[in-house]
């Protein structure tokens, strides 16, 4: 009789113990040779699957048009201060990473996990919208600083013409602009932003692709996959940044006090 060691740990997405390390089952050689894409690296370690070119080239849309938008926006410029502290690049690109959450680029999640349950449910756009505010909670993937109903995000606009194009459905991208509807009513301000249009697109790929089971669905929405796309996004902004300081061999940052109201 075989008796099993009991293991620390399980890991269920590689291998590195043979001659070829493998990504869920695939060669690095195959993947070179087959020429594999960045999109279908992330469909075998995080989705243990290969995705459709569809699926695949999505994701790695999300990944270049999120990598970055601009110096002023939270991330960049915490990389951008932490740079200028004489930090190396691993404390520069965390401490822009750090910043990435409900507010800022981290909303993905919530996003599709609000859609999701409103499609279910069949409530319509001012019912789901006014139900949150009662619970005194912002809609998630909704709303910009800058972006607005005459300057819309031209992330949102690309990678929804490629969902409508590519994709077998996108009924939840249909959704979240009935909500953006309804919102814009309310404040110009008020649009869908990227990280709401990402939530609800990855919502109608899991739906419409056939790939995955319900409960294989139900668990990426749960656990919380998709912020990860932001955060492997804006990564190569932040690094950008956090080199370009050095580059420029900037010196440590101070913010002038005329710009901060000094009261009791
Ligand atoms: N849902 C409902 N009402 C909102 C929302 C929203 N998502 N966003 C703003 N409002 C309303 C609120 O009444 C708010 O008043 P409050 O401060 O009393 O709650 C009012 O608009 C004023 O807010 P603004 O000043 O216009 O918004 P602000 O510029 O502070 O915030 C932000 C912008 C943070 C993006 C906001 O819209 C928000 O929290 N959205 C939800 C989170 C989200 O999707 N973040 C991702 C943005 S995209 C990205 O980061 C890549
Ligand atoms: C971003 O991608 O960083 C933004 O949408 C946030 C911003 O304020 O521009």
């Amino acid at each position: 009789k075989k008796v099993r060691k009991p293991t620390n740990v399980v890991s269920t997405i590689c291998d590195d113990r043979g001659e070829e390390p493998t990504y869920f089952g695939v060669t690095m050689s195959e993947l070179i040779e087959e020429d594999y894409g960045i999109g279908d690296v992330l469909a075998l370690l995080w989705f243990k699957r290969k995705l459709p070119k569809y699926f695949t080239k999505f994701m790695e849309m999300c990944i270049m048009l999120c990598a970055d938008h601009g110096p002023c926006v939270s991330g960049a410029h915490n990389s951008i201060v932490t740079s200028r502290a004489g930090k190396d690049l691993v404390s520069c690109l965390v401490s822009g990473l750090l910043t990435i959450g409900p507010r800022f680029g981290g909303a993905i999640d919530d996003a599709a996990r609000c859609f999701k349950k409103a499609v279910e449910d069949n409530l319509g756009a001012a019912a789901f919208v006014e139900g949150l505010k009662k619970q005194g909670k912002r809609v998630p993937g909704i709303g910009h600083r800058i972006k607005s109903k005459d300057n819309r995000d031209k992330r949102v606009e690309l990678l929804s013409k490629y969902a409508r194009r590519f994709f077998p459905g996108t009924k939840h991208l249909d959704y979240a602009i009935s909500v953006e509807e309804y919102t814009l009513q309310k404040a110009a301000n008020l649009v869908l932003n990227v990280d709401g249009c990402i939530g609800a697109l990855f919502l109608d790929l899991l739906h419409s692709s056939g790939c995955f089971s319900q409960r294989e669905m139900d668990d990426i929405i749960s656990v919380g996959y998709l912020n990860g796309l932001f955060v492997l996004a804006r990564s190569i902004g932040l690094i950008g940044h956090a080199l370009d300081q050095k580059r420029l061999q900037q010196p440590l940052y101070r913010h002038p006090w005329e710009d901060v109201l000094y009261t009791r």
